[in-house]
């Protein structure tokens, strides 16, 4: 799954460039303007009151930019980043070592935070609230624990699964931010400054294109850019433009909006073998050889957001849009269907 050219999860080819094209400030930040709006007005006020900024969380599906604006947050607060992630935090102990060594005003970032286990979190709680830990010293009846002060800083959350925080660690978080896919004029925006940084030529058209296809995804936007330029080097002049930027997707298999042989296998499937029946997430991870918390997370948000299909009580459906997207004619109660969501 993770072969598809299309995925939002980080590859080791995107490794290499996302460093530098990475915005630094806030102002670099293209797009999300609610969520830029917030942390604007959260950092400033922090600044003016010469204090850290309060714990910060940010969800929403790969590839939108959490991990950016935590170093963005670290840059505008003028504190040091420190990245880690839930799964690599195992013992209590590993992370308390990490808050002993923060400096005031350092920005902790832990990535997939909803996979800290419970003895880790434990630790956590204190950490954010009183700026302090407990450690317990010794074994057996001289153990006794001693409170440690840390310096004042700013956790910040990464997660795409909101839902499987725990409730004391999501209250915790005195700021929430949710991170949505991208309309193609940002994505257009994001292109051309990435194309700008990259020195790769390409006129509007042929961003606007790539943007259309990128599943409102800055990171896909990057790597489609990528392997577009390489097509326009080999058949074109060197430069996109809207011929050079179709024909390089179409050989790509990605279609006019975005979808490859997996999403298009997956509509088919709804619509052939259930006919237009809502059909169980499990259903369609069987069927389509997905794992079902990818489809959720990662590829469900963007097929939702094109109209293609709908959640419903009874399971996912295929909306008429979908339909005539992959060249089905929608049956007469589909339509009907929408309208009991
Ligand atoms: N608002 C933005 N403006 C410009 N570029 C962006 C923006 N958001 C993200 N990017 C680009 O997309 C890439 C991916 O972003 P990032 O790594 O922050 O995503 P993420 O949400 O942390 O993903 P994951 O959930 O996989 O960790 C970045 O390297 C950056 O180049
Ligand atoms: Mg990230």
């Amino acid at each position: 799954m993770d072969d598809r050219l299309i995925t939002s999860s980080m590859t080791g080819e995107d490794e290499q460039i996302e460093y530098s094209l990475r915005p630094r400030y806030l102002n670099e930040y293209i797009g999300q303007h609610n969520v830029k709006e917030h942390m604007r007005i959260y950092i400033q006020a922090a600044k003016h009151r010469g204090e850290p900024l309060d714990h910060a969380l940010f969800y929403g599906p790969p590839g939108l930019g959490k991990t950016t604006l935590a170093a963005i947050v670290a840059n505008e607060m003028g504190g040091n980043l420190r990245v880690t992630s839930g799964p690599a935090i195992s013992h209590a102990g590993d992370l308390a070592a990490i808050l002993t060594n923060l400096a005031p005003g350092d920005v902790l970032f832990i990535d997939e935070i909803h996979r800290l286990n419970a003895n880790v979190e434990e630790v956590l709680y204190p950490a954010m609230e009183d700026y302090s830990i407990d450690i317990i010293i010794g074994k057996g009846p001289s153990a006794h624990s001693i409170r440690i002060d840390l310096p004042k800083f700013t956790l910040i959350g990464a997660t795409t699964r909101l839902g499987l925080l725990t409730s004391p660690l999501r209250d915790r978080f005195g700021i929430k931010e949710q991170l949505e896919l991208y309309d193609v004029d940002s994505l257009k925006e994001i292109i051309e400054r990435s194309a700008d940084i990259l020195n790769i030529g390409i006129d509007p058209e042929g961003a606007i294109e790539i943007a259309s296809r990128s599943r409102g995804t800055p990171r896909i936007v990057n790597r489609l850019l990528k392997r577009v330029r390489d097509y326009a080097q080999v058949k074109g002049n060197g430069v996109i433009d809207l011929e050079t930027a179709r024909a390089g997707l179409d050989m790509l298999a990605i279609d006019e909006v975005g979808l490859d042989a997996v999403d298009r296998r997956m509509l088919t499937t709804m619509i052939e073998k259930f006919s237009g029946r809502p059909v169980g997430l499990d259903t369609i991870a069987a069927a389509t050889g997905d794992d079902a918390t990818t489809i959720e997370d990662v590829y469900e948000p963007y097929l939702i957001q094109l109209g293609f299909i709908a959640r419903t009580p009874r399971g996912r459906i295929v909306l008429p849009r979908g339909y005539s997207h992959m060249g089905y004619t929608p049956p007469m109660d589909s339509a009907q269907q929408k309208m009991e969501i």
